[in-house]
């Protein structure tokens, strides 16, 4: 069976001020449409055969989650709730070993990110296809975007091999620097999407094998998990001593069995307010205007309105984003630079 896992505990920290703590990224409308979180659960849910799914999202949001779990019409869910973030290794590990009890020992894990931009549901799904009988053979499947730049904020998958099917992975990166980065591009690499496919059992196989402490600590975070209405709270103490890591660092870089099914679709990981600007569909003056906005001889820039009418004169490539209590403006190419300041500002209280 095909179980969809929505990894829905990240922060969003680059999309400040529209995306905080008490409501980050994936629960945002960015657009016309409903939230990524929502849109995630609906790409999963029309997945066909599908398991019950699993959504893992930090207790504070568990009725956002909840309130968009009932929006994508999707009743069978178990919720997974942490009671702080560890990053998605341990995420994954908890939702594997809750399948396993409640599934058995066949169970396939659809690992997904609930933040992205992938719009084509029949690209996906055939990328799914395409990559089972590898993941039911035992092989980590990771899906592979065709890269746009030498974005520094993914990771790097060089394949062993030449598609279209599923081929070994040569090597994997995490987020490389720069210069890795455009090297790895040249070369022909691809962009994990962060998509997983693999066997519950294998996933923490290889977990036991490269971060032994994760697994040890989960197991015990979920053996003493308490049930609370609709949702499974992992046991806090237990998994606040959990180390924190990502899937792509414990486990894809080191693997010895990950494949990469490629991904042909328009993806984007929406992590920023360039990525937002460049998926926003821009005018012809390379404008993407959002709520209350009048501009004046304004080029490349992205305005977004929530409470206030704004108004800009003879702006170029710039982002300004106005909520009701924070007001962002930044050239665009200078975005990435918002999560440092959102640290200074949670560190200045
Ligand atoms: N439940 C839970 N708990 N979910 C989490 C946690 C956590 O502690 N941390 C992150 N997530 C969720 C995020 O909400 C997001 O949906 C997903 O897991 C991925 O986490 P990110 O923090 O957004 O990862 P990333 O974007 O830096 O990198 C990953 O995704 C890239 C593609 O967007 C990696 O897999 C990269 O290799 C990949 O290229
Ligand atoms: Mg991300």
């Amino acid at each position: 069976k095909l179980v969809p896992v929505i990894l829905s505990g990240g922060s969003g920290t680059r999309l400040w001020p529209l995306s905080r703590a008490a409501h980050p990224k994936q629960f945002l409308r960015l657009g016309a449409g409903p939230s990524l979180l929502r849109d995630t659960v609906e790409r999963m849910a029309a997945l066909p055969g599908r398991g019950a799914p699993v959504l893992v999202c930090h207790h504070r949001h568990r009725f956002l989650a909840a309130e968009e779990l009932r929006g994508a019409g999707v009743e069978d869910a178990t919720l997974i709730l942490e009671p702080a973030g560890r990053n998605t290794a341990p995420a994954a590990a908890c939702a594997a070993l809750e399948v396993l009890r409640a599934e058995g020992d066949d169970a396939l894990l659809l690992v997904s990110p609930a933040d992205h931009l992938l719009e084509d549901r029949a690209a996906f799904a055939g990328a799914v296809a395409a990559g089972r009988p590898a993941a039911e053979a035992g092989a980590l499947v990771t899906f592979g975007v065709t890269p746009a730049g030498p974005e520094t904020g993914y990771g790097y998958i060089r394949p062993g091999g030449e598609g279209p099917g599923p081929v070994p992975v040569a090597e994997f990166v995490e987020k490389p620097d720069r210069e890795a980065a455009e090297a790895y591009v040249a070369a022909g690499c691809l962009w994990n999407s962060g998509i997983f496919l693999f066997r519950a059992r294998r996933y923490l196989e290889e977990l036991e094998r490269f971060a032994p402490e994760i697994l040890a600590a989960c197991r015990e975070a979920h053996a003493r998990a308490r049930v609370d209405l609709d949702f499974l709270r992992l046991d806090p103490e237990a998994f606040g001593a959990c180390p924190s890591d990502s899937i792509d660092y414990a486990v894809m870089e080191r693997t010895g069995d990950a494949v990469v099914v490629p991904l042909p679709a328009r993806w984007s990981d929406l992590g920023s307010w360039s990525a937002l600007w460049a998926a926003g569909g821009a005018d012809r003056r390379g404008n993407v205007f959002e709520g209350d906005v009048v501009a004046e001889d304004v080029r490349g820039c992205l305005l977004r309105a929530e409470h206030r009418l704004v108004a800009a004169v003879g702006l170029e490539d710039h982002v300004v984003v106005e909520t009701a209590d924070a007001v962002l403006v930044a050239p665009r190419d200078r975005v990435q630079e918002v999560k440092a300041l959102v640290a200074r500002l949670r560190a200045e209280g």
